[in-house]
């Protein structure tokens, strides 16, 4: 079973970007971490980053092949309409995340247009909120798989 990972605008500077809130690894080591850990629990992964909100509605529609979608949204988490649109029009579920907790920062971080359509949000545990992520898609892959 195949997820899809998509880190949004500015993730590519993590590990130099605003380290006390987002921290120090960058984002290779956690996409290495991701990978360590997809290997453990049997799926395959492919990992995007973009800055562009149509390139990454572009990535969610062409993302039918896959069980899931691990998505950190970054900025756009708090404006994008059409990638909220791009995730209920593919029925692909979605497992928000955030490495800060979005919750106790800027009021206007703690709206989150992605949130109403995704499966579920992890926000604030850091690089692990990715790991969380990995975990939570593969058990709903899992449970559908047991279902169906
Ligand atoms: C973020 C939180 C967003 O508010 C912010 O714009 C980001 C990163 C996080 O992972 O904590 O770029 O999504």
């Amino acid at each position: 079973m195949k997820v899809l990972i998509i880190h949004g605008p500015n993730l590519n500077l993590l590990g130099s970007r605003e380290n006390e809130i987002y921290g120090t690894k960058t984002l290779g080591e956690i996409n290495d971490m991701l990978n360590g850990l997809a290997k453990e629990l049997g799926v395959e992964l492919s990992i995007k980053q973009s800055n562009h909100e149509g390139e990454i509605v572009d990535l969610i529609q062409q993302s039918k092949e896959y069980g899931a979608i691990v998505i950190n949204p970054a900025a756009y988490t708090h404006t994008s309409v059409a990638i909220r649109d791009a995730i209920v029009a593919v029925d692909v579920p979605a497992v928000e995340l955030h490495l800060s907790n979005v919750h106790n920062r800027e009021e206007f971080r703690q709206k989150s247009l992605i949130a109403p359509v995704a499966s579920g949000q992890i926000s604030g545990f850091g690089y692990n909120s990715y790991l969380l992520g990995l975990r939570a898609a593969v058990s709903i892959i899992n449970a559908k798989k047991g279902s169906s």
